[in-house]
């Protein structure tokens, strides 16, 4: 048995998840802890919230709340938001806790003892009615290249020239629409990337053959292109206040401590339950422990080079990375997800329309891994129609209705295999090692297309025995290819557990089974699974497992959520 720490990158508290946000970390890492687990592992998946920065200070504003209220409102809309979409995290916890700051500080210090700090006095943009000084994005104003009157103070949208906010014609602040502003010299403490340089190259080979290329690419990237100290500090309220002298009305980045949030999640969690796991286990001179991160593109420079660099300043041995899975992005009929111009499913809404299920399928089956992927209702319909209804689902209920109406509610004695079956029995077989090995792989849409493989597999099976006609003239041989598929039933609902756990677990109740009662992945032996039911065994056909979508259903949806014809 491993041990296999799978952290998921932190979603932001302000604004609520969309499907994009889903799939671009949340749920493959889900699926894979849930695969990890019924291979045997002992598993840690860790989530929460990343809580500091501007963005919760301007949405709390907007809402007339305070940060601290807005930031409970919202966790508890995210936490409820995946566990309707089964997240199994171990803990799902936030960056604001009180043991996050306590290892942020230790973070901190080491790195200043070991010096790795730098001290920079820099010149920002300070907004004199809303008293404070302004990230670069909540500055707005008249580009001087393109005469773009909507210009962010970091880059012009519309002629895509990178800018200063001082170059910036009528500048003004986005949170107040204050033209007020003050060009303020302020004080910043930065993290000595360079200083930390060799080390983290030294590091970085050693991960070369195990990361995927893309995520190594990017890496390789930002070192080539030379790394510069970083900003850790803001001129802030919302976030931990900076443990260092002549810096204590400052706070840290929001993106020094969500990192670290990995492992002050971890402790808030140990501390709940001491007895039963210790976070130094994972994350401090953890022995055999084998470190996977899921994230958006965008965040792995962050997690290649900034967090490990972190980590290696403060001369402790800290879990890192060993393999980091980074997605690309989800687009919504073409365009962006936007909650503003009301295009595109949230997830909140998304479980009202659908169960979680027919999500997870479409949205894995369709993850963004190499390249974008785009969500169309119509991709979306068929794929629930014709994978989850016409395919998994008609097998299950075809098998148990055809047992119950011909034989009756149990399985059946049956005799000997045929060379068909067997047959059968090696398709499933290789087909089931392919998808664990895509899976151990982190290939999720592979996995998933072998999945769909053994589904399709037993249609066809069905198909070319035809038991139905069989029984006419041969009771014992249409009894054999029925216990065969009764067996293949619960196969298939181990197999899909990861991917879909409702699911499973309707389709094991079906036979008065849990998914507690599931055998381990490892080594898993189609053959013996196969004679798993006896005969006599009963089973409940009870309902379909999927619902088909209507066009009808489909033209409403489109329209509702800004689809292609909305
Ligand atoms: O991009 C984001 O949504 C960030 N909140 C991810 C943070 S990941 C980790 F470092 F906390
Ligand atoms: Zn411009």
């Amino acid at each position: 048995m491993s041990k296999i720490l799978i952290t998921s990158a932190l979603p932001y508290i302000n604004g609520v998840p969309h499907l994009g946000h889903m799939v671009g970390c949340l749920l493959p890492s889900d699926v894979y802890a849930r695969y990890m687990r019924m291979m045997g592992n002992e598993v840690l998946y860790i989530c929460g919230n990343d809580e500091h920065g501007t963005a919760s200070e301007v949405g709390a504003l907007k809402e007339g709340i305070s940060v601290k209220e807005y930031c409970d409102k919202y966790h508890a809309r995210h936490a409820q938001t995946y566990r309707d979409f089964n997240l199994s995290f171990d803990y799902f916890g936030r960056t604001s806790s009180e043991q996050n700051k306590e290892i942020t500080y230790h973070i901190f210090s080491q790195l200043d003892k070991n010096g790795y700090i730098a001290e920079k006095t820099m010149k920002q943009i300070y907004s004199v009615d809303d008293k404070m000084f302004l990230a670069d994005r909540y500055i707005t104003g008249t580009c001087p290249y393109c005469g773009y009157e909507k210009a962010r103070g970091d880059q012009c949208e519309n002629c895509t020239k990178v800018l200063e906010p001082t170059d910036l014609i009528n500048a003004k602040s986005t949170i107040s629409g204050s033209t007020n502003l003050e060009v303020r010299e302020t004080k910043h403490l930065f993290l000595n990337l360079p200083k930390i340089e060799p080390q983290l190259v030294e590091w970085l080979k050693t991960k070369e053959a195990f990361w995927p290329d893309v995520a190594f690419s990017i890496a390789k990237k930002w070192v080539k292109e030379g790394l510069q100290p970083r900003c850790i500090t803001r001129d802030l309220k919302w976030g931990f206040t900076v443990n260092k002298e002549g810096y204590e009305d400052k706070v840290f980045y929001v993106w020094f401590d969500a990192p670290i949030g990995y492992i002050g999640i971890t402790k808030q969690w140990s501390d709940e339950k001491p007895d039963e796991r210790n976070w130094k286990e994972w994350w401090l001179d953890a022995k055999d422990v084998r470190y996977v991160e899921f994230m958006g593109k965008d965040n792995v420079p962050y997690h290649s080079i900034t967090f490990p660099a972190t980590m290696l300043g403060t001369g402790e041995n800290w879990t890192k990375v060993d393999y980091l899975k980074g997605f690309s992005y989800l687009t919504f009929e073409g365009g962006k997800f936007s909650k503003s111009e009301h295009r595109g499913v949230f997830a909140e809404d998304a479980i009202k329309e659908f169960p979680a299920d027919y999500w997870r399928y479409w949205l894995m089956a369709n993850a963004p891994e190499g390249s974008d992927s785009s969500f169309t209702f119509e991709s979306f319909v068929n794929t629930v129609n014709k994978d989850l209804n016409g395919v998994l689902g008609n097998f299950a209920q075809r098998v148990m209705k055809m047992t119950a109406s011909k034989i009756g509610s149990f399985v059946p004695t049956g005799a000997e295999l045929e060379a068909v079956d067997r047959e059968m029995i090696k398709t499933i077989q290789s087909r089931a090692d392919s998808y664990f090995k895509f899976m151990d792989d982190l290939e999720f849409r592979k996995a998933i297309a072998e999945l769909r493989a053994i589904w399709v597999e037993g249609n066809n099976y069905i198909s070319a025995t035809e038991p139905w006609v069989v029984i006419k003239e041969n009771q014992t041989r249409a009894e054999t290819i029925l216990r065969l598929c009764l067996n293949l039933v619960r196969i298939m609902a181990i197999l899909t557990a990861p991917l879909m756990p409702q699911t499973a677990e309707k389709m094991l109740a079906k036979f008065g089974l849990s998914v507690k009662d599931m055998p381990s992945l490892k080594g898993f032996d189609v053959e013996k699974e196969i004679m798993f039911l006896p005969a006599g065994h009963t089973f409940e056909t009870g309902d379909a497992l999927f619902e088909r979508i209507t066009e009808e259903k489909m033209t409403e949806l489109q329209q509702k959520y800004g689809g292609a014809n909305g």
